[in-house]
């Protein structure tokens, strides 16, 4: 699929086929279009923490109230801020959007499903997720990224276009 055609395409994934494997290098592509994100001043703040391990995901399930489709994906990836490497204060935000966006687009052009699933900046999830992965103090968890081979294809909304949020030069 070309450029255009995926964004318009990408669409949450939430069933996916349970027990299908996600190869290596298709893991390897998603996190290199990641990290080939935009950032302020090319920062580059972020750290992508892959999980794989069921028993994990479990424990991700019990701190996070939205993401119970885990159960059937094959990894997830908490896309992280690293306040050390951000080069002005809280660009690290926006840098890590970006980069979960990328990944989620890469996912999406490789035929796979994904779903963003957000951490930050709820307080409590936030520190729930630094406590379960005893992270250090200059990373915080940015989005937990759910991903797997999808059941069915997503169904398509009407066009998001919307000309009333476009304004040319003043409000
Ligand atoms: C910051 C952020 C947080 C989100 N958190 C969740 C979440 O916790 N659980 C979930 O199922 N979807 C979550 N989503 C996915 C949105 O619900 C989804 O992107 C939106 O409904 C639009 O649908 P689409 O992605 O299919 O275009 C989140 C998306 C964003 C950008």
């Amino acid at each position: 699929m070309d450029l255009e055609e995926g964004l318009l395409t990408r669409r949450s994934v939430r069933q996916f086929q349970s027990g299908k494997k996600i190869s290596k290098q298709n893991l390897e592509d998603m996190l290199r279009a990641a990290m080939y994100a935009p950032s302020a001043r090319n920062c580059q703040p972020w750290e992508f923490l892959v999980i794989n391990d069921k028993n994990i995901f479990q424990e991700i399930m019990a701190i996070h109230p939205y993401c119970s489709f885990l159960a059937d994906a094959d990894l997830a990836v908490i896309v992280c801020g690293n306040l050390s490497e951000q080069c002005d204060d809280n660009y690290w935000i926006g840098d890590c959007a970006a980069a979960t966006e990328n990944l989620l687009l890469s996912v999406h052009a490789q035929d796979l499903g994904a779903c963003w699933c957000g951490i930050y900046p709820v307080e409590e999830r936030v520190k729930a997720f630094i406590k379960l992965f005893d992270l250090p103090k200059n990373i915080m968890p940015f989005a937990l990224v759910v991903i797997g081979h999808p059941l069915q294809p997503a169904k398509q909304p009407k066009d998001r276009y919307n000309p009333e949020k476009v304004h040319y030069n003043g409000w």
